[in-house]
């Protein structure tokens, strides 16, 4: 019996590294394993990863989870996939080789092809069936790009040889060896060709994007059996039984099951998600109405806010500029200082997301002086994050009508306490870290525990989440406004620059 199995496997398949989680009934980790994949940068702005490495990296790490622990895969439960959204792959059925590499969902090389569109005046036709502002960030210009671009492409398509897949949809494709091409909801409603409202993919924007539709996977919930792995991955059968996007299952990890409740994640972008009940909220504010996630028959919608640049900000000063050595000495860096001494950094290394969303905005440091020092620097990007979410918590306060009480948040920048303090005395309201931070992971297997009865119901999860720490708003209003009346002017410096 499936129930009486001890642990559930969570892929947590992100932009720069591919995890396995095995998580006990408590809600426990009781083994993980991780490994980082390659980043391409052909052009600037483009950024690409090799499937074929994503499926490997995937794949070894499951072993590697079990191997560690000593825990046989007949132990196991079932598997929950969570992923990077948007990513978008095309691959050939018969051989099941991709045909590209995966276009990242960072990628920015359909831009001009978005302008196009937004001048055509399709912004609102795209915005009322798919609640997706119209952006290089979303699938249905990387397949087209790839479509028009591949050799031979566009013939293989319209003969139905080609599958067009995003993260999960590829693994599930992996792990049953070319037997299922499926996906769920809340990454379907990301490729910017799925209808949120009839929940079906849209014969229009199909047409539209010149995408035809036997390339499609088929669209199930996020809590049901999609099939199982077959033998020749693992050595026995298990059901994948959750699937959703990251972010939304980071919403379900922190339990923000009721309209209202919030959270953000500190990636490698931050991403804050507020979820909205059975409501598909439209934004009046640049914001995003997508699917939080389908259980049964109930889906439940959300508005989210999409900043590009967050964690990978640290990364850059730290890799790129090689001003630190480990992420973790920026809380030091940044609290040797008593104040920002107006050093501003406007982190659009991608173009700016929600609620700016200007493609063509590039980063930008404001404010250097000769008495600049790396300390300044990194406590401008550390920052910048914390504005960039203020932005997009404003504005889905405008949206929502009534101010957020709390927040949750999770991700790896989280344990930076200089920037969670920061955060709130921002936003004025409490920030809530969580015990287990590896909400999306954990959303995942919920998700996937919850379909073969290994947790019975959400009441029973609603025991598992605890916080480990709150950091409540403690700054002066005057000293609030002052902060962002700077960052806001360093934005609209930064906006258009390669108009
Ligand atoms: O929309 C992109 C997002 O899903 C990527 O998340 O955690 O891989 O940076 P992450």
């Amino acid at each position: 019996m499936t129930q009486n199995k001890p642990y559930l496997m969570a892929l947590d398949q992100g932009t720069t590294s591919s995890r396995a989680i095995i998580f006990d009934k408590k809600g426990q980790i009781v083994s993980v394993a991780q490994k980082e994949f390659k980043q391409f940068f052909p052009k600037q702005g483009w950024v690409e990863h090799d499937a074929n490495e994503i499926w490997t990296s995937q794949s070894s790490v499951m072993i590697e989870a079990l191997v560690n622990q000593d825990i046989r895969a007949d132990q196991i439960a079932a598997i929950g996939i969570t992923n990077q959204r948007e990513t978008t792959i095309v691959w050939n059925r018969k051989t099941g080789k991709p045909i590209h590499k995966a276009i990242v969902w960072q990628d920015r090389r359909t831009a001009a092809f978005c302008n196009e569109l937004k001048e055509k005046g399709l912004a609102e036709k795209i915005a009322s069936k798919t609640g997706l502002v119209i952006d290089a960030y979303f699938s249905a210009t990387k397949v087209r790009w790839i479509l028009e671009n591949v050799k031979g492409a566009k013939a293989q398509a319209e003969a139905g040889e080609l599958a067009f897949g995003t993260v999960d949809s590829w693994l599930i494709w992996k792990l049953s060896t070319g037997r299922a091409h499926l996906t769920d909801i809340t990454n379907a409603s990301r490729t910017m060709l799925f209808n949120i409202h009839t929940q079906k993919w849209d014969e229009e924007l199909l047409e539209l994007f010149e995408i035809p539709m036997s390339m499609l996977p088929e669209v199930r919930s996020c809590s049901e059996i999609f099939c199982e792995t077959t033998g020749d991955v693992l050595s026995v059968k298990i059901p994948i039984s959750g699937v959703a996007g990251d972010q939304q299952a980071a919403l379900f990890g922190q339990l923000c099951t009721e309209p209202g409740m919030a959270k953000t994640t500190y990636g490698t972008g931050c991403f804050l998600v507020m979820n909205t009940g059975k409501e598909a909220v439209r934004s009046l504010n640049q914001l995003l109405t997508t699917v939080a996630w389908k259980v049964g028959d109930e889906i439940n919608y959300a508005l989210e806010g999409s900043v590009f640049i967050g964690g990978a900000a640290v990364q850059w000063l730290r890799d790129g500029l090689e001003l630190f050595e480990k992420a973790s000495d920026t809380e030091s860096l940044a609290t040797s200082l008593d104040d920002n001494d107006k050093v501003y950094f406007v982190p659009a290394l991608s173009g700016l997301g929600a609620p700016h969303w200007d493609q063509n905005a590039r980063g930008a440091f404001f404010g250097i002086t000769r008495g600049t020092t790396i300390a300044h620097m990194t406590r401008a990007a550390l920052e910048a994050i914390a504005y960039q979410v203020y932005d997009v918590l404003k504005a889905m306060e405008k949206d929502c009508g009534q101010p957020t009480q709390e927040l949750r948040v999770d991700g790896g920048a989280t344990a930076n306490n200089f920037l969670m303090q920061f955060q709130a005395d921002l936003l004025g309201c409490e920030i809530k870290r969580p015990k287990i931070i590896e909400t999306t992971a954990i959303g995942a297997a919920f998700f996937a525990g919850l379909a073969v009865g290994f947790w019975e119901s959400r009441e029973e999860l609603q025991a598992l989440w605890t916080a480990d720490r709150s950091f409540d708003p403690n700054m002066k209003a005057e000293k609030r406004e002052e902060l962002i009346h700077f960052w806001h002017k360093a934005v609209e410096r930064s906006k258009h620059w390669v108009d």
